[in-house]
């Protein structure tokens, strides 16, 4: 059963690039599989969503079927995942998931990925244009067909991915940024230049382990992305990094498990945060947090600004 997030904890309003949210806690894309959860709560899920925003897992033009097992490793600290963005595709997440979770009491960000800037212009225009959707999310860390390159990982990738898809929808555009990269703070600032609404960071450090006896790789995708506990310390200085050189809102994740990160990343210049691994362990993780955040803020517990952290 879902636990009772602290109701009073949560009828604050709160809003992210001009949409109205009751809390800053939102999921990381692809960690909480809101359909599954409601087949296994029912309704409780609606009356007690642990997000105050639900985040899609990424959808792409095309069906896929991901990436063969094994697709995950625990670390002591953590997960290597190697999913390979299994979906219905486009029409098949517009046709049969949209529905379910417009249903969601929260607002729906959609996370889309392309692997061409086309590509992603056409996912942006279809999702931008139903209804249903409050903001999309630009997962960006997957390589460009036509030029090798990681789209997130280059800043005139990043810039010229934005610029294209740009005009294909008013929605609030956030820009998933990669770990994966030399510079994030320069990629996030392309991004704001090219004129994303929010970026979020980060996605996955990329990872690997062996099978214990016969060597190789464990995963069925031989190298993954690593998340939870493990990553927590670098995400918070990338979150740093970037807020000091954007203006537009970061969505800070990267291990959060207690209130007590999620201030962390809030005082390291982070307006919102995103709760991953941590929902694998215990589904009710997001609401949990986000009471223990508010107890932290109560409490008048002060952290130093941003502006401050260097
Ligand atoms: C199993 C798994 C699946 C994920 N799927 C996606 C995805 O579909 N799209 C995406 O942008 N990020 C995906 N992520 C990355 C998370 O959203 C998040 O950025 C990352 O895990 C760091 O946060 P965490 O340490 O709290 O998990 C996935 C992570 C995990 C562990």
């Amino acid at each position: 059963m879902i636990p009772d997030p602290t109701p009073s904890a949560r009828q604050g309003t709160f809003e992210l690039c001009g949409v109205s949210l009751r809390g800053p806690v939102l999921n990381g894309s692809g960690t909480f599989d809101a359909i599954a959860a409601r087949r296994a709560f029912g309704d409780a899920l609606l009356e007690r969503f642990p997000f105050d925003a639900f985040v899609s897992k990424t959808i792409t033009l095309e069906p896929r079927q991901g990436n063969p097992p094994p697709r995950l490793w625990e670390t002591p600290a953590g997960l290597i995942n190697s999913i390979g963005l299994p979906n219905k595709g486009l029409e098949g997440f517009l046709e049969s998931d949209l529905p379910e979770l417009a249903e969601l009491p929260v607002p729906l960000v959609v996370s889309v990925m392309g692997f061409s800037r086309d590509e992603l212009a056409r996912l942006v225009a279809a999702v931008g244009g139903r209804e249903e959707v409050a903001m999309l999310e630009l997962n960006v860390s997957c390589p460009n067909v036509e030029t090798g390159l990681v789209m997130g990982a280059d800043p005139a990738e990043t810039a010229l991915a934005v610029e294209r898809v740009r005009s294909e929808t008013r929605k609030p555009l956030i820009v998933k940024l990669t770990p994966n990269a030399t510079e994030p703070a320069a990629v996030a600032e392309a991004a704001q230049e090219a004129g994303a609404d929010a970026v979020s960071l980060v996605n996955t450090l990329k990872g690997m382990a062996l099978h214990p006896e016969r060597g190789g790789p464990w995963l069925g995708g031989g190298s993954g992305g690593v998340s939870g506990p493990a990553i927590r310390a670098i995400a918070l200085e990338q979150v740093a990094a970037v807020a000091r050189r954007v203006e537009i809102p970061v969505i800070g994740m990267g291990g959060i498990a207690s209130g007590r990160h999620a201030a962390d990343f809030l005082a390291a210049g982070a307006s919102a945060v995103a709760v991953g691994t941590e929902s694998f362990r215990d589904p009710a993780a997001g609401g949990r947090i986000a009471a223990e955040l508010a107890e932290l803020s109560l409490g008048g517990v002060s952290r130093a600004p941003a502006s401050t952290i260097r």
